[in-house]
This record gives structure tokens, C-alpha cells and sequence, in this order.
């Protein structure tokens, strides 16, 4: 039996993911084989060593010690992605909250309580109605800075709603190009996103090359009246470069996630409580694919999405199969493997992957290793933690 200790309420649906003939998962438990959580603070807790992974179902992991834990094997693991069509459809709701007055024309209506007359309501709706006229989407050039998991998605959608997209992102992975539609005009620059985009949007994580990366040189390009869109980080904006955008009228409105006192009651600014990812759906899936991760690394020591450990994977195959996480040093897997050839044990085929400081390998063996083969790989110069996993099924 597995024992996974869960720190913050998570999504039933992930928790049913863990197979409960062979899973248990409860708060208080330990010793534990490893840890759920969401938002809950691992840097002061003391972790007992029985713990292999850590998952966290969502996206940020600064509530975790990520390379102390990877010192000491175990592997972190998040769920990027999961909550991308939420922050997307927030988007779709941003771009037409920017283009038109719908806001202030709903308050509008709102405050005519003392009109019973329906004659009356009507009459004033039709003389007001004008104040609140906008424009289309249709036709509009989009900017979406950052291609990932959620502007891949956000480039897409907008091509859908009938907008021209301009996209940039200088890493552009594999996974997301595969997924943005050739009819995404890739930028090379930002510069170039910027001069081009009606609305632009922010998709990009807040890092040190990325704070304040929307500044007022930037700015100062877009055509008059742009709309913008921060669904991404405060951070990656300059809020003093973006209040002086709106008062020069270069910008004619701010949509964001991340309101700040210097944009409260600003009439061109839109202002949401960091809501992007609050869907039931969004929090189920980031469960949902925690525990499908965890257990694939649990029982066949598979790694994907992990943030301290390089992602390996290998189809099982009938054999038994050894992991270890080592330090990245030179002849670490030849030292495994000399162990191995050793004790006459036969490879029937392996993997192994760095990742900055530490490196993990999955061998599969046509026989059962002994003990004294799996002291001798946990012995091995280099090597943190290594384990032994049965034939899957
Ligand atoms: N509003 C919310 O509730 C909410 C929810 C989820 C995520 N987010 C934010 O959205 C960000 C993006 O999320 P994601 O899941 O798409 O992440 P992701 O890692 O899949 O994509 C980020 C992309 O940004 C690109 N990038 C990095 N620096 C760049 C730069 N200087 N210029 C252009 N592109 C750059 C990367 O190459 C990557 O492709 C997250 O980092 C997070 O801050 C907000």
C-alpha cells in the first residue's frame, strides 16, 4: 500500500485517480511515499526520507524547497497547462470587456431601480444606449506575448473569434507549436508584436528577464489607443509606464487579473481578483493530472512535468525495473552499470536524462536484482536515491 499524505483540499475526481486497492491518501499520514498538495507553505516543514515525490496540482511552485528536495531524490512535480483554458475563456472575456462598454452600460441599467414603467425604461434605454457603443473584435490584430500552454490557446481562440493574431515567443516549445495554428503570424521581436496589435495580450511567467518587460519605451509603439491585457503576472508590467499609457490616451484601457491602488477608480481599467484559474474545472483537472502523474512515477518510475528532475519516461516491458536520481557527475551510469554486469544481470533497455545538477536513469532488467545489486547502485559514487519496481501489472 502507497501512502499519500494531502496538504490542502484537493479535487475528488484527482483523488479518485489513485488506485484504492493499492493507494491510501489522507491528511496527518505518515510515514508517507509522498505529498499532494496546493498553495500549503513545505519550506519550514521537516519531510520524512520515506518520501519519494512531491505534487503540487497547479502551476507555481515557490511554496516548495524544490532543489533541497532535489538533493535528497525527491522529485517535484506540477501541472502546467491544466488550468490554460480558464485563464483562456477570462481572455475572451477581457478582449470583448475592452472592446465594448458592456460593464458600464450593465451598471448603467442597474441604476434606473426607480423606473416602473416600462414605456418609460425603454424610452431612456434607446437615449442612452449611444454612450456605450463600441466596437467589434472581428477584423482586430491581436499580440499575444508568449506562446505557452495558455497563449497557444488564447492565439487560437482569437483566430476563431475572427481576429488576425501576431504571436511571439523566443522558446517556443515543441508541444506549443504544434498546437498554435499556422495562421498565427510568428513575430520575431517584441517590438514587432507591439507595433502591430489593436489588443495586446501578456502570457508569459514573471522572472527576472521578464519584470517590467511592458515599459514605456514599449509602450510609446503601440498604435494609439491599444488595448492591454495582463492575465499573466503584475510584474511583467511597468504600472508606472501603463497609469502614464492611460492618461496619455496611448492606451484606452487596461484589462488585468492583478489589480494594484494605482489603478482603482481609473474609468479606463478593468480590474478582476486574480480569478483566471477559479473554475471547478480548472481545479480538477490540475488533481486529476497531479495524481496521474504521481502515480505513473510511483509505479513505474516514469517523470513528467517535474520541476527538479528531467522528465524520462520508458514503456514498460515486462522486466523489473531500477530508477535513480543522481548527481549530473561523469560516470555515475557507468558505475550502475558496471554493477549490473557484475552481478550477470542482463539490460533489456534503459534512459537517462539530466537537468542542470541532477540526472535520473530507468533501467529495465530481464531478472530480479537482489539486494545486494540494489546496495551497490545505492553505494555508487553520486548516486542519491534509487529504487526497485516490480514488472508493471
Ligand atoms: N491569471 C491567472 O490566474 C493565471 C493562471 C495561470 C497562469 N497565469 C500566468 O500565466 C503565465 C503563463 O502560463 P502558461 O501556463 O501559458 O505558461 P507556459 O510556461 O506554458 O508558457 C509561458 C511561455 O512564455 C514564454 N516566454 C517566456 N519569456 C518570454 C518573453 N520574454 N517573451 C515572450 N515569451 C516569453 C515561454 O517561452 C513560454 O512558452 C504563468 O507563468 C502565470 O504567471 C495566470
Amino acid at each position: 500500500m502507497k501512502t499519500i499524505r494531502i496538504y490542502n483540499q484537493l479535487a475528488e475526481k484527482g483523488l479518485a485517480r489513485l488506485p484504492a486497492d493499492r493507494y491510501t491518501a489522507g491528511a496527518d499520514l505518515a510515514p508517507a511515499d509522498a505529498i499532494m498538495l496546493r498553495s500549503y507553505k513545505l519550506h519550514d516543514e521537516v519531510i520524512e526520507d520515506s518520501v519519494l515525490a512531491v505534487v503540487r496540482a497547479g502551476a507555481g511552485v515557490n511554496n516548495i524547497p524544490i532543489e533541497a528536495y532535489a538533493k535528497r531524490g525527491i522529485v517535484v512535480f506540477n501541472t502546467p497547462g491544466a488550468n490554460a483554458n480558464a485563464v483562456k475563456e477570462l481572455v475572451a472575456a477581457g478582449l470583448l470587456l475592452g472592446s465594448r462598454d458592456i460593464f458600464g452600460a450593465m451598471n448603467y441599467v442597474q441604476t434606473l431601480g426607480d423606473v416602473h414603467d416600462a414605456a418609460e425604461l425603454n424610452k431612456l434605454l434607446e437615449a442612452n444606449k449611444k454612450r456605450f457603443a463600441g466596437s467589434e473584435i472581428y477584423g482586430m490584430t491581436l499580440g499575444v506575448v508568449g506562446l505557452g500552454a495558455i497563449g497557444s490557446m488564447v492565439a487560437n481562440m482569437a483566430l476563431e473569434l475572427g481576429m488576425k493574431v501576431v504571436g511571439y515567443d523566443p522558446a517556443l516549445s515543441v508541444e506549443a507549436a504544434w498546437r498554435i495554428s499556422s495562421r498565427v503570424q510568428k513575430a520575431d521581436s517584441l517590438q514587432a508584436v507591439v507595433d502591430a496589435a489593436d489588443f495586446l495580450t501578456l502570457h508569459i511567467p514573471a522572472n527576472e528577464h521578464t519584470t517590467g518587460l511592458i515599459n514605456a519605451d514599449l509602450l510609446a509603439r503601440t498604435k494609439p489607443g491599444a488595448r492591454l491585457l495582463n492575465f499573466a503576472r503584475d510584474a511583467v508590467v511597468d504600472l508606472a509606464a501603463v497609469t502614464a499609457a492611460l492618461d496619455s490616451g496611448q492606451l484606452s484601457a487596461y484589462i488585468t487579473d492583478f489589480p494594484h491602488p494605482d489603478l482603482l477608480g481609473r474609468s479606463n481599467v478593468l480590474l478582476l481578483p486574480h480569478i483566471g484559474a477559479s473554475t471547478r474545472q480548472a481545479e480538477e483537472n490540475c488533481a486529476v493530472m497531479a495524481a496521474d502523474q504521481l502515480v505513473d512515477y510511483l509505479d513505474n518510475g516514469n517523470i513528467l512535468n517535474s520541476v527538479n528532475y528531467p522528465n524520462t519516461r520508458m514503456a514498460r516491458n515486462g522486466g523489473y525495473r531500477i530508477t535513480f536520481c543522481n548527481e549530473n557527475i561523469p560516470k555515475v551510469l557507468n558505475s550502475v552499470l558496471s554493477v549490473l554486469a557484475d552481478h550477470d544481470m542482463n539490460v533489456i533497455d534503459m534512459v537517462n536524462r539530466s537537468r542542470g545538477d541532477f540526472a535520473y536513469s530507468i533501467i529495465d532488467v530481464e531478472n530480479q536484482p537482489d539486494k545486494g545489486v540494489m546496495s551497490a547502485i545505492r553505494g555508487a559514487e553520486g548516486v542519491i536515491r534509487a529504487r526497485l519496481l516490480p514488472p508493471a501489472g
